[in-house]
């Protein structure tokens, strides 16, 4: 017979509050010992908890601190209760009753309880009390505007009620037939002008210097499109004008704040597949077939797409020693490139990027010990697999994701802005820098050899 009576209870614990601390407390009155599993940030935000503000080391230490608490776990995944529940020989399953019938499954494990709520409070209300809502606008209207409105609507702190394009006619209409966004401008001044403290720019990748300046000269904060920049100087000026005016420039390459994304880069840290060799990832796109206008394609494969890529190169080799360029030519831009870097310890990055050629749009990420496969769409990144030469050892993740994936990328731009932080761990001022220079350095080798060619034809 056992002498003590476990008791598990689950949450995430955000600014932890009289409700959790008396479910706590009545868990904790239903046996000897507690364990309480503390929802991972990547766990949480795949299952739609996307408005959380504390950190996972936050919360599992504010809960730790509680004497009546003996343990505290970490939940990273939706199989994992039943697991915890014989791994910890567990007797009881606590959890409030807002989760009645939920947790039903446990039973032929453990007694499940369901508890009564403290009626009153919640952390979604305590984050609506101390946090102010954002307002953002939008800068440009393009075909994927209207993507970025609807996802906005599921990171409950943001509310975007402007717009500014070049095209006062189109904008009028849309402001018209849109139930969300009621103000239109085709004035950028007077579009900055307004109480806005952000703003989304997606423009033509041109004019995305001018804009950025300009709006972070107006004391908003800048969530943009890869790329920020085109060139190094302006690259360059850009990032210390967010610096010295203490806002946040943001780069919106939506793969750096996906749940599954960052779990993998985590994953990867344990070792498994041993010391990384080769990162090789791919994306292309035939715009042409979807329509998009020649102006679009002409901007470039390497402009248009790197950044995704280069993301996962950069974000597993670290900062890159060589990069070589193997592009294919029409008309006067890049259709397809294939960029080989080299990075510490002999590393080497393969991006394929290509809007006139389709190819599998996947990733494999290889060790010595064994390699990661990323289905496409890799950058979608929803599951990923460790395989190894013993088939038996391989191992599969798989995530939530909703969407169209950008909601994850505009609650954590809300949620720097709310916790008064400029850069986010995601996707960090030197990740962009990075990745920005892959495009950067392009442009310039394209130069350097477009007059190369116009010397030979002299
Ligand atoms: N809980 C409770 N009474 C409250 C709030 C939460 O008993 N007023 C319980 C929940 O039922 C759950 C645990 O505390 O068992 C952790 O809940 P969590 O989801 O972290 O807290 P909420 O305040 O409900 O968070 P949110 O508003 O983000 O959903």
């Amino acid at each position: 017979m056992k002498n003590k009576k476990t008791v598990i209870t689950y949450g995430t614990y955000d600014m932890l509050h009289e409700g959790h601390m008396n479910l706590l407390k009545r868990a904790k009155a239903l046996g000897d010992y507690l364990i309480v599993g503390v929802t991972d940030e990547n766990y949480d935000r795949s299952r739609g908890k996307l408005n959380v503000i504390q950190s996972t080391k936050k919360r599992v230490k504010a809960i730790e601190k509680l004497d009546f608490v003996d343990k505290v776990i970490v939940e990273k995944h939706k199989k994992q209760k039943a697991q915890d529940m014989v791994k910890y020989d567990v007797d009881i399953f606590a959890i409030g009753d807002d989760w009645i019938g939920t947790f039903d499954y446990l039973k032929k494990y453990v007694e499940v309880k369901y508890l009564p709520r403290t009626e009153g409070i919640s952390s979604t209300q305590l984050r609506r009390e101390n946090f102010d809502l954002i307002k953002m606008g939008i800068v440009g209207l393009g075909r994927d505007t209207q993507f970025f409105i609807d996802e906005a609507q599921f990171v409950s702190n943001i509310k975007i009620n402007r717009i500014y394009g070049d095209d006062f006619l189109a904008i009028k209409k849309f402001t018209k037939e849109s139930s969300i966004i009621k103000f239109g401008h085709d004035n950028y001044d007077e579009f900055l002008d307004t109480p806005i403290q952000a703003v989304y720019i997606d423009t033509s990748l041109k004019r995305h210097y001018i804009l950025i300046k300009k709006a972070l000269q107006a004391g908003k904060h800048v969530l943009c499109e890869n790329p920020i920049a085109l060139n190094k100087k302006e690259l360059k000026e850009l990032l210390s004008l967010a610096k010295s005016k203490k806002l946040i420039l943001l780069t919106a390459l939506k793969t750096a704040f996906l749940p599954a994304f960052n779990q993998l880069l985590k994953e990867l840290k344990k070792g498994d597949i041993g010391e990384i060799k080769e990162v090789r990832a791919t994306r292309t796109s035939l715009y042409r077939e979807k329509n998009y206008p020649d102006s679009f394609m002409e901007q470039g494969a390497t402009n248009i797409l790197s950044g995704y890529p280069s993301l996962l190169i950069h974000k597993v080799l670290g900062k890159r020693k060589s990069i070589k360029f193997f592009d294919q030519i029409e008309k006067n831009y890049d259709i397809s490139n294939l960029i080989i870097t080299t990075h510490k310890d002999d590393a080497i990055g393969i991006a394929r990027v290509a809007t006139g050629i389709k190819s599998e749009g996947d990733a494999v990420i290889s060790g010595t010990k064994g390699y990661v496969y990323i289905p496409a769409p890799w950058w979608l990144t929803r599951e990923f697999y460790f395989r190894f030469e013993d088939t038996h050892k391989s191992y599969k993740f798989n995530y939530e994701f909703e969407g169209c994936g950008l909601r994850y990328m505009i609650a954590e731009f809300a949620s720097l802005i709310q916790r008064d932080k400029r850069k986010s761990k995601m996707l960090t001022p030197s990740d962009m820098v990075s990745i920005s220079r892959v495009v950067l350095d392009y442009n310039e080798f394209k130069e350097k050899s477009s007059k190369k060619t116009k010397k030979k034809e002299r």
